[in-house]
């Protein structure tokens, strides 16, 4: 790894106001819906999920799951591998899965599943980007922060060989950079 920062994409101001505006959106939206869980997903979602989980103004509960998609690759296998489920007791409640980044869909689209066996009143996703190019299959985000396009992004979450998560923007390298 060199020392060059990585390029910023999306810079702290821009992710923290869209951060503050899919908050307003989530809390209108559970407004009448007791026993929110949001599940982030680990490790990648621990910054947005921080973020967003203190702007909402609804009472929440926080869970993670962790699930292994990538290894320190940099192309997705598409074969998703539970490593941690959640810890509390999710039937019943209003279940908000917190992704960093939607790239191929499989985790979202595994984690989807694995969340309604557990037998939840409902189950919606969130996810601070999006890479729309590198759908290979279809899964609804309900509240996304931004669509970007095939670069490999890190900071706020996001990683290189676990490099560059705690960078406060969205940076993106060359994986000959890294
Ligand atoms: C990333 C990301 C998602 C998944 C998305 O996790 O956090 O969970 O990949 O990819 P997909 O849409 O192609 O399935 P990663 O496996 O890199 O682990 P990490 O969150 O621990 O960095």
């Amino acid at each position: 790894m060199n020392n060059k920062s990585p390029e910023v994409l999306l810079s702290e101001e821009e992710i923290q106001a869209r951060v503050l505006e899919l908050a307003a959106k989530i809390s209108a939206d559970y407004e009448d819906a007791d026993d929110l869980v949001m599940v982030g997903v680990l490790k990648g979602s621990f910054i947005f999920l921080a973020d967003l989980s203190r702007r909402l103004s609804i009472p929440r509960t926080i869970e993670f799951i962790a699930v292994s998609s990538y290894g320190n690759g940099s192309v997705s296998s598409g074969a998703v591998r539970l490593v941690m489920d959640v810890r509390g007791n999710i039937e019943g409640k209003h279940v908000l899965i917190v992704e960093d980044i939607v790239d191929t869909g499989h985790t979202l689209k595994y984690l989807i599943g694995m969340m309604k066996s557990h037998r939840p009143a409902s189950v919606k996703t969130a996810a601070l980007v999006r890479k729309a190019e590198s759908a290979e299959v279809d899964v609804t985000i309900d509240y996304l922060g931004f669509d970007i396009g095939d670069e490999w992004v890190v900071g706020y979450g996001l990683d290189f060989a676990e490099q560059n998560r705690t960078l406060p923007y969205i940076g993106f390298i060359k994986p000959t950079d890294a």
